[in-house]
C-alpha cells in the first residue's frame, strides 16, 4: 500500500490539518506529541509560512514536538514566559464516550498533561480506531516513575489491581527513558470503571510522577475517518 492511500495515514493527516485550521493569529498554542499531532504542527507551520496566520507561539510537550516546531518554523516559548495557553492540540491512545483519554504511547504524557490542562481549549486529534467504550480496553495505561522507585511502585500498582510491565526501548537496549530521565510502566487493568479515582490513586504512589489518564481535560475531539478513499473529519 502506498503512503498516499494508507487509510491510517490519511486519517491522521486529515485530522491534523483540521485542528491546525482552528489555530488563530496571535495565540499561544500547546503542541502535542505523536504521529497525528506531527501533522498538525506541520500544517500550523505551513499556515504561518504562507502568511495565513501570524504571531503564533508554541509550547512543546516533548523533545519530538520541539524538533518538529523548529523544523516547520513555529517560534517556541516556555511556561515561565507566558501566563496562559489559548489552545492545545494533542493525540490520544484511547478516547471514551465522556471524552476521557489514555495518553502516553509516546512516553510524553507528563508534559502533555501540564500543557493540555492549562489550555483554554484542548483539542484532541485521533483516527477512529482510538474510540473505545471503556478506557483500558485496547491500550495499557502508561505510568511515569522515577527510576529508584521502580520496584515499590510496581508492587503498589499490583495492589491497585494492575499488571505492570516496564516499557523497553526499540533500537535501544534497556528501558525507555522519558524526556525527564524517568521510566514508564505500562499497566493492564481488567477494567477501568472509575478513571478519575484511578488517576488519583496512581499519582498517590510515592515515586509516580504522572499517569496517562486524562479525565475532564478534553474540550473537543476531532475524529478522522476514511470514506470512499477520502479522509472525513467529524467532531465527537
Ligand atoms: C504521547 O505520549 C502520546 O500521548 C500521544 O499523544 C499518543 O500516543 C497518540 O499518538 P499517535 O498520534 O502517534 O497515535
Amino acid at each position: 500500500m502506498s503512503a498516499a492511500t494508507d487509510p491510517i495515514k490519511l486519517m491522521k493527516q486529515g485530522v491534523g490539518k483540521a485542528a491546525a485550521e482552528l489555530v488563530q493569529s496571535g495565540t499561544i498554542v500547546g503542541l502535542g506529541t505523536g504521529s497525528t499531532t506531527a501533522y498538525a504542527i506541520q500544517y500550523i507551520g505551513e499556515r504561518l509560512k504562507s502568511g495565513e496566520i501570524k504571531d503564533i507561539v508554541g509550547i512543546p510537550t516533548s523533545f519530538q514536538a520541539e524538533v518538529l516546531a523548529k523544523q516547520y518554523g513555529i517560534p517556541l516559548t516556555t511556561l515561565d514566559a507566558v501566563d496562559h495557553i489559548d489552545v492545545a492540540i494533542d493525540g490520544a491512545d484511547e478516547v471514551d464516550p465522556q471524552l476521557n483519554l489514555i495518553k502516553g504511547g509516546g512516553a510524553a504524557h507528563t508534559r502533555e498533561k501540564v500543557v493540555d490542562s492549562l489550555a483554554a481549549k484542548f483539542i484532541v486529534v485521533v483516527d477512529s480506531g482510538k474510540l473505545v467504550e471503556q478506557l483500558g480496553s485496547t491500550f495499557l495505561l502508561p505510568v511515569e516513575v522515577i527510576p529508584m522507585a521502580l520496584s515499590p511502585a510496581m508492587a503498589a500498582i499490583k495492589k491497585l489491581g494492575g499488571t505492570p510491565e516496564l516499557r523497553m526501548g526499540v533500537k535501544k537496549a534497556g528501558p525507555v527513558i522519558t524526556d525527564q530521565g524517568n521510566m514508564v510502566i505500562d499497566v493492564k487493568f481488567d477494567s477501568i470503571d472509575n478513571p478519575a479515582e484511578l488517576e488519583k490513586n496512581l499519582n498517590n504512589i510515592p515515586g509516580v510522577l504522572e499517569n496517562g489518564l486524562f479525565v475532564g481535560v478534553t474540550d473537543v475531539v476531532l475524529v478522522g475517518e476514511v470514506k470512499d478513499g477520502k479522509p472525513v473529519i467529524r467532531e465527537m
